[in-house]
């Protein structure tokens, strides 16, 4: 299978505002490819943009709530007005939420499938259209370890990254012979913002994440080399690696771990 080329790629790609989707965009802008990203905080996407000092249109930003089905409309037709379609869409964009499950509001379980879930599920549905007619068309998703084994006080994250790791399954074989892949990349614990930017923390005091975990600009690159590598599925640490691989020869072990000694710093 010849090697995706992202220069000249039309892409979309949401959550650039910091962490991971801040470095994956200004690494394909500088492989060529032209990116129009999104997520509420505008001041950090026009700061992304001129960073470049945006040469012909290689950085569109469109500022919004990607909950908000208006939001995602307009984003779709923003870039297909201005890049005459869509070659690729990463779904990037994410919260999180900690706490016991019980003690916790159906708000909290709403919001973060929202977000994680649905409005990549929906965005995808309106970019379909045009990823058909899309040069070597790709769906990309920016799921987690946490989509591969779950874990105690972050049960609405995992579910929701549970399902966009079905999703993308289903979607996978669904779409091939339209000839559109879809990866899914799922990194470890990684030092971005987004422990800071928890919708809930149920009181208890987060630790930020150490030394051990990845960082933005290395997920980023693995997500970037993911794309050219025409990849379909990678859990990228080796720390994340072993707990899925351990979740699965010994699960009852690994709830055992789990409730003694919580999540490894390394996954
Ligand atoms: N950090 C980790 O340990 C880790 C581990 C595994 C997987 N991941 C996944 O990696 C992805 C990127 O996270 P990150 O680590 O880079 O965290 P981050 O720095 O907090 O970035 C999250 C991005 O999502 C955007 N976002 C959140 N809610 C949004 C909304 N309603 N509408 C539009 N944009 C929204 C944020 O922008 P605004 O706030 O400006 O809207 C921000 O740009 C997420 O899907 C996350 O689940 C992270």
């Amino acid at each position: 299978m010849a090697k995706r080329i992202l220069a000249g790629k039309r892409v979309v790609l949401t959550g650039a505002s910091s962490g991971i989707g801040w470095y994956l965009a200004s690494e394909l802008v500088r492989a060529g490819a032209m990116v129009v990203v999104t997520a509420r905080r505008d001041e950090r996407l026009q700061a992304l943009r001129r960073s470049f000092g945006n040469p012909q249109k290689r950085l569109i930003a469109v500022p919004g709530d990607i909950t908000q089905a208006t939001h995602r409309q307009r984003l779709i037709e923003t870039t297909v007005g201005e890049l005459g379609g869509i070659d690729i869409i990463i779904n990037n964009a994410g919260i999180g939420a900690i706490g016991s499950f019980e003690d916790a509001t159906p708000e909290r379980l709403r919001r973060v499938f929202e977000v994680n879930f649905f409005a990549a599920a929906e965005l995808t549905r309106l970019a379909l259209p045009y990823l058909r007619r899309g040069d070597q068309p790709a769906v990309c998703v920016v799921n987690s370890v946490l989509g591969h084994r779950a874990v105690p006080g972050k049960s609405e994250y995992c579910a929701a990254k549970f399902a966009l790791r079905g999703w993308a399954e289903a979607l996978r074989v669904e779409l091939r012979p339209n000839g559109i892949d879809v990866l899914s990349i799922s990194p470890s614990t990684t030092r971005s913002e987004f422990f800071g930017s928890l919708i809930d923390t149920a009181g208890t005091i987060v630790r930020r994440p150490n030394f051990l975990s990845q960082s933005p600009e290395s997920v980023a690159h693995s997500i970037f080399r993911a794309l050219k590598g025409r990849k379909r599925e990678m859990i990228l640490s080796p720390g994340g690696k072993a707990l899925v691989w351990l979740s699965q020869l010994a699960p009852q072990l690994m709830d055992r771990l789990l409730l003694r000694y919580g999540m490894p710093a390394a996954c």
